[in-house]
């Protein structure tokens, strides 16, 4: 099975997909845990390209989708293919929120990169860590240095919510919606609760 966990700026993704990777492996599940931008090294090379500076739209739409192929190529289908369930902090849908809803990227182009590069693997289940944008601003700042698309306008991070509530209209079977703004132990029994019976 492969899980990805999606959301804003201070949604929390990166805690709840490590309760969620070890929920998992309590269970006796092999798992891989792993993020975007990186999850494999030449991935991680250019997630430090992607963070430090920015790109023409189009370049850093290709950019992000080069990383997601060397994730994919070395981490992802092995691990799927060896049984393992993958647990992954973001995927496509970040491309199309902050990319394409965000910076107002082609949705055309961002369609036939997931056609060509993914290989038709795509998540079984995403769950969408949803909360007011101020709210998550607000808890990414106290969390320390910005990285440049938090600190990007919240106009910015308004657009990228409502791309990820249009992602998720369109894919209702894929997405759960989890309410971001409750308690983290709540947030980790509401994703869990949406998991197939042991
Ligand atoms: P990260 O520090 O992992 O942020 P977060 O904890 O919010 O996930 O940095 C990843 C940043 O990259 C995040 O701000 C969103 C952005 N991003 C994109 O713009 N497009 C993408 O396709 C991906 C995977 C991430």
């Amino acid at each position: 099975m492969f899980i990805t966990l999606e959301g804003g700026e201070g949604a929390g993704k990166s805690t709840q997909a490590r309760r969620l990777a070890a929920a998992l492996t309590a269970r006796g599940q092999p798992v891989l845990l792993t993020r975007e931008p990186g999850g494999a090294a030449g991935a991680e090379a250019l997630r430090g390209l992607l963070l430090a500076r920015p790109f023409d739209a189009r370049a850093e739409m290709l950019l992000h989708f080069a990383a997601r192929r060397e994730h994919l190529v070395r981490s992802i289908r092995p691990a799927l293919a060896a049984g393992a369930t993958v647990v992954c902090d973001r995927f496509a849908d970040s491309t199309f929120a902050y990319q394409v809803g965000g910076q107002g990227g082609d949705p055309q182009l961002w369609a036939a990169l997931v056609t060509h590069t993914l290989e038709g693997i795509w998540p079984d289940l995403t769950f969408l860590l949803d909360l007011p944008v101020e709210v998550g601003l607000a808890r990414a700042a106290a969390r320390g240095e910005a990285n440049r698309y938090e600190a990007a306008d919240p106009d910015f991070h308004h657009r990228v919510r409502l791309a990820y509530h249009a992602l998720a209209a369109r894919e209702p079977e894929r997405f759960r919606l989890i309410d971001a703004t409750l308690p983290e132990d709540e947030v980790a029994e509401a994703i869990l609760a949406c998991l197939p019976a042991p």
